[in-house]
């Protein structure tokens, strides 16, 4: 083939490419921060990236209640107020659509015992291999976390057939890796490119790989689960199963779907946890309260029910909600492909195709919505629950439009009862077997960092775990 021929089909490729992929500018009529999108998209080290948390905090201070456009790294953005929630809320889900949806994606809420046990079980087992450090096991807190949500997560998710299964608990965490790792790795392309890198990416070639491997794993339970001959079991498999249809109900779709249920729950959940733990070692009389009430819902030989978790521990629930409000994943939620046009109450038409978010982290920041929005205040929601007729209202996994964190109506999260479930049950584990505390001359958490929408925590923060007696 001539050099002439291959440029023609190279320039046809990236005109195609770019006809495709690139993320052109929203058209919706609203005022815009920071620069427009250009010609070729975002990368990772775009304007965005650099100065994500003042252009948002830029864009609260002046559209607080409105909309503006915002070209974030990977596309161009309306951010919308939770005013306008009312607006979607009428909106099938087939419009308002998740950036990386999938649907049959439901709450597994029916967990109890067996994930608790779970938890303790791999935590002691983890520490039986591990020698001593400073009167106690120096452990690096969050990979330690993705460890206990992926067993307990495991237990519920697949059963006991394969929840203590190293080929599975590998393939749930590192499932999720490889997809961040695929996006880390297009982002610091332009978009018009990515079409040509993504095939050759090893991290793409990892992700197919972790799906043959979950394939081979989960079809025997998937068939064990669609047998009439066996009773049900309470299990989330068993649920998708249950409630798939059509081409949803095909084995690859049901192991996709396990996976990306494990994406969404196993690293939101261990931040959530190590921010609790990073705060937890900074204030040892919140530690205290806390151990207090567990030790007061969980006496010694009585097992973890629903309704500790629900009823008993009001005060660790409202100390996890103001450690999240603090310490959010990201800046953003609500992270929706409108697929078609969306007129709002003020008469502003967002256009087919339009991508939309809430900024909730500046929010969560202002004191009009939070007395002394800076102070960790543990009892903060606590104290809202005491007032009449209040005491089921601002729990850790509640949603409401004015506090979007979780997303909002019925487009949250529906994983939230079980991850507030989760992060209380491996607390419990934490605290009530052992004395925590930051190693040697470190009395402060380590800073977060920002990476363009979202909020790191620290991935190798260690801390001392000692063994205490109840
Ligand atoms: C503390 C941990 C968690 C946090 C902070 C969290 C947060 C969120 C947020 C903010 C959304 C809404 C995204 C949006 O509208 O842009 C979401 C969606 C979702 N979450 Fe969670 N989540 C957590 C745990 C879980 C767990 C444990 C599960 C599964 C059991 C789960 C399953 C899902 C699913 C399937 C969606 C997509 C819902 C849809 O299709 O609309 N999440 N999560």
């Amino acid at each position: 083939m001539s050099t002439s021929t291959l440029s023609a089909i190279l320039a046809f490729g990236v005109a195609v490419a770019a006809y495709c992929f690139l993320a052109p500018a929203n058209t919706a009529n609203v005022p815009r921060i920071g620069p427009k999108p250009s010609f070729l998209g975002n990368t990772s080290k775009s304007f965005f990236s650099k100065h994500s948390l003042q252009l948002l905090e830029e864009g609260y201070a002046k559209y607080r209640d409105g909309l503006y456009s915002l070209w974030t790294t990977d596309m161009d953005r309306v951010i919308v107020s939770p005013l306008f929630m009312k607006d979607f809320m009428s909106l099938p889900r087939s419009v308002v659509r998740l950036t990386a949806s999938i649907r049959h994606a439901g709450p597994y809420t029916g967990m109890d015992i067996p994930a608790y046990e779970e938890i303790v079980y791999a935590l002691n087992k983890k520490l039986e291999g591990m020698q001593s450090s400073q009167g106690g096991f120096k452990v690096a807190v969050f990979p330690q976390m993705i460890e206990l949500v992926t067993c307990a997560s495991a237990r519920v998710f697949v059963g006991p057939e394969l929840c203590r299964n190293p080929d599975w608990l590998a393939t749930a965490t590192g499932y999720t890796l490889d997809v961040a790792k695929v996006t880390t790795d297009l982002n610091r392309y332009y978009r018009i490119f990515h079409p040509f890198i993504a095939p050759f990416l090893k991290s793409r070639q990892q992700i197919k790989t972790r799906f043959t491997l979950a394939k081979k794993l989960l079809a025997p339970l998937i068939e064990s689960r669609r047998s009439k001959a066996n009773p049900p079991s309470p299990d989330m498999i068993q649920w998708l199963v249950d409630t798939a249809t059509g081409s949803d109900a095909t084995t690859d779709n049901i192991v996709r779907r396990m996976l990306f249920l494990n994406m969404a729950a196993i690293h939101t959940t261990a931040e959530v946890l190590t921010h609790n733990i990073f705060e937890l070692c900074e204030r040892s009389e919140t530690l205290q309260m806390l151990r207090e009430e567990m030790l007061e819902a969980l006496p010694e030989n009585s097992s973890v029910r629903l309704t500790t978790l629900n009823s008993d521990l009001k005060k660790t629930d409202s100390f996890i909600k103001e450690s999240h409000r603090l310490n959010p994943l990201g800046f953003m939620t609500f992270n929706r492909h409108l697929v078609a046009p969306v007129r709002l109450h003020n008469g502003v038409t967002l256009p087919a195709n339009t991508y939309i978010s809430i900024n909730h982290y500046s929010r969560q920041r202002d004191p009009d919505v939070y007395p002394e929005p800076l102070l960790f205040d543990a009892l903060r929601f606590y104290r809202l629950r005491q007032q009449s007729g209040e005491s089921e209202q601002h729990q850790f996994a509640s949603i409401s439009s004015t506090e979007p964190w979780w997303g909002v109506g019925k487009f949250a999260c529906p994983g939230r009862q079980w991850a507030s479930a989760q992060v209380k049950l491996v607390l419990m584990a934490v605290l009530l077997g052992f004395d925590i505390g930051f190693p040697e001359g470190q009395s402060k958490k380590p800073e977060r960092v920002v990476q363009a929408e979202k909020l790191r925590t620290s991935f190798t923060q260690q801390i001392i775990l000692k063994r205490r007696e109840r």
